[in-house]
């Protein structure tokens, strides 16, 4: 029996993950190497929808590779690729793109919700299609799950349509991606505001911790986040919202259970729990940001290592792209 293969990809449109990309997404992907044929993509392409500065790209999509490597990626494990590298990304999601209805990708939450300040006018057509990029990411290495979260639901759910779609119109093709939705007990919240999930676009910068960030800055942050009236250390999302994000990350960093913290902390008070907190995200981030700094020093070792993984990536790419093109008379 193979390995059933997974594929997930990371936008490059960061300096530093925050701590909520690393316990949301990338510590999974971690823990899935071995059992599954793991395909990762740090996705390039669907970080220029909205404009960007081609320098910073560049820089940002090394160091996203980088980072992937300092949490434990290992790429004798896994595929680990640069979308880019790929050109069949784009070939397949131009001929996905003539399968998907306007109304259909009209209806996608995601563009609704970034369009919804500026107005659809002032959008590009990228913006518009990411999500057939997307199914073109999946599709192409006949995917059997999708680590994501409940945000990319929705985008999932279009990649299983056009995967059956283009199979009934044109003879089986593509394995149809079932959705593997990351628990909602990996989400991290805003430090500042614990109601907003912690996000590169927070209102508030010291909301959120960086992973590269010099450890004393996190520390800091962590040390001033809002906690809620009252003195109790209790799991009570609604009612302590921010006590129980640090008893989130506590629990995600040590892996204690939250009950079994809770209990630990009967009687004690919040500063105490802050200061563990702090503790456990220093020491997870300080070996981190070491390990990636230390990659970054390297930049040829870092090339060879994505080219190998491109090439590996293409092979598969490949093989479904002719198929495809076979399928539709080309
Ligand atoms: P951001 O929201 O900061 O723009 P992305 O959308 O680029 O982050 O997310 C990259 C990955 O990290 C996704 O898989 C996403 O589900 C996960 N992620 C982002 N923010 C959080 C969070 N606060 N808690 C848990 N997971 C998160
Ligand atoms: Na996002």
């Amino acid at each position: 029996m193979s390995r059933p293969r997974v594929f997930s990809g990371i936008q490059p449109t960061a300096d530093s993950f925050h701590l909520g990309n690393y316990l949301g997404a990338v510590r999974q992907w971690v823990g899935m190497q071995d059992e599954h044929d793991a395909f990762y993509c740090v996705v390039d392409l669907h970080a220029i929808t909205m404009g960007h500065d081609p320098a910073k790209l560049r820089e940002r999509t090394l160091r996203s590779a980088a980072q992937l490597l300092a949490a434990g990626l290992d790429p004798e494990r896994c595929t680990l690729f640069v979308q880019s590298h790929v050109a069949e990304h784009t070939q397949l999601a131009w001929i996905l793109g003539c399968l998907t209805g306007f109304g259909e990708a009209s209806r996608m939450t995601q563009f609704k919700d970034k369009t919804q300040k500026q107005g659809v006018e002032s959008a590009t057509v990228g913006l518009f299609t990411y999500p057939v990029l997307m199914a073109a990411d999946i599709l192409l290495y006949q995917t059997d799950a999708v680590p994501v979260g409940e945000d990319q639901r929705q985008h999932l759910e279009l990649s299983r349509d056009l995967a059956q779609r283009f199979n009934s119109r044109f003879g089986k093709t593509f394995r149809v991606p079932e959705p593997f939705i990351l628990a909602d007990t990996a989400k991290i919240y805003d430090l500042q505001d614990p109601t907003a999930k912690m996000s590169k676009s927070s209102s508030s910068p010291t909301g959120i911790i960086d992973l590269l960030d010099e450890p004393k800055t996190s520390a800091k942050r962590i040390r001033s986040a809002v906690t809620d009236s009252g003195r109790e250390i209790i799991f009570d999302r609604e009612n302590k919202p921010g006590v129980s994000n640090l008893l989130t990350i506590l629990s995600a960093l040590t892996e204690r259970p939250v009950p079994e913290l809770v209990d630990a902390y009967a009687g004690r008070g919040y500063g105490d729990l802050k200061r563990d907190v702090a503790d456990a995200v220093v020491e997870f981030a300080a070996p981190y940001r070491e390990r990636t700094l230390a990659l970054l020093e390297d930049p040829e070792s870092l090339d060879n290592i994505l080219a190998r993984g491109a090439e590996r990536a293409r092979t598969v790419a490949a093989e479904t792209l002719r198929e495809v093109e076979d399928r539709l008379g080309f």
